[in-house]
């Protein structure tokens, strides 16, 4: 028998099943919407809310959250100076203004001092993201949208499964929203979830979406072979196999890849993104991938939590590395365990000769793009030093053990 421990580690895995292909080719036969609303049950259910409205991706969910509560030209929404470069780019697509505050050091979430500091009449609410699966403070930030009359809208995207004094983040009183995209903790084929406890706004939600197209059935079938084909090649046999390719575009250049891929702004990276294209509902076929994937959230996030808190107590007392830390209420689901380095590329080559892959993220610094902002020094440390460990669920101790053998290796240098 082949020790998969032994074999090298790739960066990340997919969370798919066969249950789940399965589930999306059963739907694509039901032919009616019963299973999308089969989908927002369960899920409601799942996270202990009255309401999930089902959108073919969490921009959409985003977008329909925008409409509902009522935001338009001459807003502004206030963002942490670090997120998913698409956020800010749809918002813009949808006429309102991006502002932007510093990132906590600790939770690399919005640092509430920082946007109390921001005064701007225009500014009529806060988007909070939990990145990396870490809850961002929310008792302070609810507390700073309340006294300045805002809305807070939860970006749930990377915390599927984490927790704030005890429940489910999305399930706050706030309006939120969930991505289901093909890296994320569910995968259901890309899709969105937009929750709340208000009827009316459920209503409403439900209207904007019912009047909405389904994505292309090709566009999904395609997520589907993309997801089956990346689940196989992140399994540890095809991967060892591909090994020294990568070394060896590693060892001519360990910032080559990274480099291409900013060559050219991705589709994403605009600085405004046309909401229309995007506006679609969850199709049948994602619903059915989505149920199937449901149940196998929590086991996967307590076996990623678990790696990522070895991690963390064995490399904390490390020199020169820094690491995320959770608040007192906080309980994170580690969808990324994104760890600071000096020279980051040569801790990616370092770890890559010890057979570990890792990688350097998509995330970006927004405030050179909100004139207003000042200099936002933590969310540019965190976007030049940024690596992300390898914490995905079906990895064992063995393989953490290595990692933490590596890292100490490499802090000796
Ligand atoms: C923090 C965050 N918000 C929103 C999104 C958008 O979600 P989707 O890709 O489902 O549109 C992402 C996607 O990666 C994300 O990471």
């Amino acid at each position: 028998m082949i020790r998969s421990s032994g074999l090298p580690v790739p960066r990340g895995s997919i969370s798919f099943s066969g249950r789940q292909a399965l589930g999306a080719i059963g739907a694509l036969k039901a032919h009616g919407r019963e299973t999308v609303a089969q989908f927002e049950q369960a899920f409601a259910t799942w996270l202990g809310v009255r309401h999930a409205v089902a959108f073919a991706s969490g921009k959409a969910a985003l977008a329909a959250w925008v409409r509902v509560l009522g935001l338009g030209p001459g807003d502004r929404l206030l963002l942490p100076a670090l997120d998913a470069p698409e956020v800010p780019a749809l918002i813009r697509g949808l006429g309102i203004g991006v502002r932007v505050a510093d990132i906590s050091p600790v939770t690399y979430g919005l640092d509430p001092d920082r946007a109390a500091e921001v005064q701007d009449p225009q500014v009529r609410g806060v988007l909070v993201p939990h990145l990396y699966g870490n809850p961002a403070d929310l008792d302070r930030l609810s507390r700073l949208a309340s006294d300045r009359g805002w809305v807070l809208i939860e970006d749930c995207a990377q915390a599927l499964g984490a927790r704030w004094h005890g429940r489910m983040v999305g399930a706050q009183g706030h309006p939120a929203f969930f991505s289901f995209g093909l890296m994320k903790n569910l995968n259901s084929l890309q899709g969105g979830m937009a929750v709340t406890n208000d009827d009316r706004q459920a209503a409403a939600l439900r209207g904007f979406a019912q009047a909405l197209p389904d994505p292309s059935p090709l566009a999904v079938l395609r997520d589907l072979g993309l997801s089956l084909t990346l689940w196989t090649g992140t399994r540890r046999l095809p991967f060892a196999a591909a090994w020294p390719v990568l070394r060896v575009v590693e060892a001519l250049d360990p910032s080559l890849v990274h480099r291409a891929a900013r060559l050219r702004p991705s589709r994403w990276e605009q600085a405004s993104l046309d909401p229309v294209p995007l506006m679609r509902r969850m199709s049948p076929i994602q619903a059915g991938a989505g149920i199937q994937g449901l149940p196998r959230v929590l086991p996967e996030a307590h076996r990623r939590r678990a790696h990522a808190e070895t991690l963390i107590r064995a490399l904390s007392s490390l020199p020169g590395l820094d690491l995320p830390g959770a608040l007192a209420p906080a309980d994170p689901v580690w969808t990324h365990l994104v760890v600071r380095v000096q020279d980051r590329y040569r801790w990616r080559r370092r770890l890559l000769r010890r057979g570990i892959d890792t990688t350097t993220g998509y995330l970006k610094t927004l405030h050179r793009e909100d004139p207003e902002a000042g200099p936002c020094p933590v969310a540019e440390d965190l976007e030049a030093r940024s690596l992300y460990l390898p914490i995905w669920p079906e990895l064992d101790a063995r393989d953490i053990d290595r990692i933490i053998d590596a890292m100490r290796e490499g802090t000796k240098r």
